[in-house]
């Protein structure tokens, strides 16, 4: 209530024989109260805590990223890694201290979020000028390094080598965690995904983590297009083998952003090819802690 409407409340209440409440303010008073008040209020908001530096420092420098043909804008490309870095941590599937590959790391959206930690990231990707914002925006991290890759892919890189035919240059066993984020949603044959599932369990270590994500039919329909391609559930789950599944989530519906999230250990003992023998001569319940 301002001033001058308690001044008349009081009134009011005054010639209506009732004993007034609160006292009168004058105007002078009233805007002296009025200036008290919002120093205060300044003061409060100058407490309040503002996004730290880093955030800061990374969402300018994301807004300047050539861009990929995802819909996000900056600060939804920020909050999201942000978010899914956090759920890497959350569920085990990084932890502190390990090496970690991202396979079609675009301009390390993900490394954003891993670089101040201790692990060491490597990223790898077709598009050169990605690869080249990377190498500048991570110089500062030695922990972090980028490498371009020349595999084809109809929308990133029409030249370049069958990607059906990859071979990671990396050693074998020498990571504890590999990520494939919107990667095999853009390949464009089955040759294609089974290729980089059998190099990602050669470089990762014993019982190493593999993430990766995937648009499933059902819900969707499937499709080859490399733009949003879909593949039959069981055929994913067929790229599998030599890795025991930890979880999977996500994908229960069409949404651009609703993946199916599939977190593999790598187990081995027994090579691909005798898992996938072992499988068809249904023996595999012997087996079953390499084959779940
Ligand atoms: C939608 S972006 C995702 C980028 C990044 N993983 C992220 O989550 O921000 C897909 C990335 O996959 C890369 N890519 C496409 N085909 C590839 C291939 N055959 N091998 C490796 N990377 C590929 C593209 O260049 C692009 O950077």
């Amino acid at each position: 209530m301002y001033g001058y409407e308690r001044a008349e409340a009081i009134c009011d209440s005054e010639q209506r024989g009732m004993e007034p409440f609160g006292f009168v303010l004058d105007d002078e008073m009233f805007n002296a109260v009025i200036s008290v008040y919002c120093v205060f209020l300044m003061e409060k908001l100058a407490e309040m805590p503002t996004e730290e530096p880093m955030a800061q420092h990374w969402r300018s420098v994301l807004a300047q990223a050539p861009s990929l043909t995802s819909p996000e804008q900056p600060d939804g490309v920020y909050d999201l890694g942000q978010q899914e870095v956090q759920e890497l941590f959350n569920k085990g599937i990084v932890s502190e201290g390990d090496s970690i590959l991202d396979i079609g790391c675009g301009i390390g959206r993900l490394a954003v979020h891993l670089a101040q930690r201790n692990v060491t990231y490597v990223g790898i990707d077709p598009i050169r000028k990605c690869i080249e914002f990377a190498h500048e925006s991570f110089a500062d991290y030695p922990n972090c390094s980028f490498h371009h890759i020349d595999l084809q892919n109809s929308f990133y890189n029409l030249s370049g080598t069958d990607p059906a035919l990859l071979r990671l240059p990396l050693k074998d066993a020498s990571f504890d965690a590999v990520l494939a984020v919107s990667l095999f949603t853009h390949f464009e044959s089955s040759a294609e995904c089974q290729r980089y599932v059998r190099e990602v369990h050669r470089v990762l270590r014993e019982r190493g983590s593999f993430y990766s994500t995937w648009f499933r039919a059902p819900p969707n329909h499937p499709n080859w297009d490399g733009y949003r391609t879909v593949i039959l559930e069981s055929e994913i789950l067929n790229f599998f083998s030599g890795f025991q599944f930890a979880e999977t989530w996500g994908g229960n519906t069409k949404d651009y952003h609703d993946q199916w999230r599939i977190h593999a250990k790598k187990v081995s003992g027994f090579s691909a090819k005798i898992l996938q023998r072992m499988r068809a001569m249904r023996s595999f319940f012997i087996f079953r802690e390499y084959l779940e």
